[in-house]
């Protein structure tokens, strides 16, 4: 673990909680002076539906909301008996102690996530995780592109890009207008912001990279940061590469712990192996095997689809 500074991995799970007791020498839970100061209760405080499936959810985490950085994520086990899913963080408020999340139904335990309501709480969650986003100030203008999830989270570094100085554009796309989100919040962050739509049913018809190519006809880009699907950050590689852009994608790689010690969560960036979920998520875009990316993601299909008919019955 090269450069590892674990004083800045601010690791928090409410099971942990009860385990300190053992730590004290105590071995009564009531015991343990460390309580109060540990004690994290992840009770969902206001939950949207932003389109189907993909919900909009503010969580009690006042830990994690005061160290979050743009760009890092969280790792969540919804229930006692549920699988950790890997979560971006939308947004936070430092004072009032929330987290944001987008959380879209994709599998077993992101539905499991997608069924709590308003009071419920997260079992345990785990972050902050990752690098920040990179952020600089640069000569040319920035765009952020999200689809999907994604569009939440380049929500933060839109926003850190701006208190630089920098020229911010967002754009977030979707098949169809029915399927687009957080349109306005990108708005507040952003100088202006661009829609497209598959079907051309609002905003510009065709794919983010043609509102992407647009912006690039009309001015210089120095940098973009994509996340969503793999192959729509694969395509924004293509059309900014060997144009002097600084390009970045959040790779959204299966994992376990989050930490970088399990490996399964292995990427190959610029020949080298990495681990998206401590040396990124955020990579240099030009130089991701995505072939690779799309093969491991897909290695678990079969399991997956036992799980959620599982959790249907
Ligand atoms: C760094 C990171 C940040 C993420 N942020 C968000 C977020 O903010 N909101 C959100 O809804 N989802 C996010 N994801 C994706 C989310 O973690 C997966 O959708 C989830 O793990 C799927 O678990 P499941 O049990 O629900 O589905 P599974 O049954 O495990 O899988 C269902 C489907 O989802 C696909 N899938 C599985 N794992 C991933 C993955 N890691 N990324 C993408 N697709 C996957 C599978 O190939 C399958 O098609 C993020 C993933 C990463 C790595
Ligand atoms: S999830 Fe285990 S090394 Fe990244």
């Amino acid at each position: 673990m090269d450069h590892f500074d674990w004083d800045d991995a601010f690791i928090v799970r409410s099971e942990a909680e009860h385990q300190l007791h053992y730590c004290h020498g105590s071995s009564k839970e009531s015991e343990n002076p460390s309580r109060g100061r540990y004690h994290q209760d992840f009770t969902i405080l206001e939950k949207r539906e932003l389109c189907a499936n993909t919900y909009y959810f503010k969580v009690n985490a006042p830990l994690l909301a005061k160290k979050i950085q743009a760009g890092q994520f969280i790792i969540i086990r919804p229930n006692l008996d549920s699988e950790r899913i890997p979560l971006s963080i939308a947004g936070w408020d430092r004072e009032k102690g929330y987290l944001e999340l987008v959380i879209m139904a994709a599998g077993r335990t992101s539905t499991e996530a997608t069924m709590k309501n308003v009071g419920d709480s997260i079992q345990d969650v785990v972050g902050p995780l990752g690098q920040r986003s990179h952020v600089a100030k640069y000569e040319g203008a920035c765009v952020v592109l999200g689809g999907g999830y994604g569009t939440g989270a380049v929500i933060p570094t839109a926003r850190d890009l701006r208190q630089l100085g920098n020229k911010v554009y967002g754009i977030v796309g979707a098949r169809t207008k029915d399927l687009l989100i957080l349109v306005d919040e990108l708005k507040a962050v952003c100088d202006e912001v661009f829609v497209t739509t598959n079907d051309g049913s609002v905003g510009i018809q065709g794919f983010v990279t043609h509102a992407l190519e647009k912006i690039m006809e009309r001015e210089k880009v120095s940098m973009v940061l994509a996340v969503g699907p793999v192959p729509m950050m694969m395509a924004v590689a293509k059309v900014t590469e060997g144009k002097g852009i600084e390009a970045w994608v959040s790779l959204n790689a299966i994992m376990v712990d989050g930490t970088g010690m399990c490996g399964a969560c292995r990427v190959t960036v610029g020949g080298k192996t990495r681990f998206a979920c401590y040396h990124g998520p955020d990579f240099n875009a030009y130089q991701v095997d995505f072939g690779e990316l799309v093969k491991r993601q897909q290695m678990f299909v079969a399991q997956e689809k036992i799980a959620f008919e599982a959790m249907q019955r």
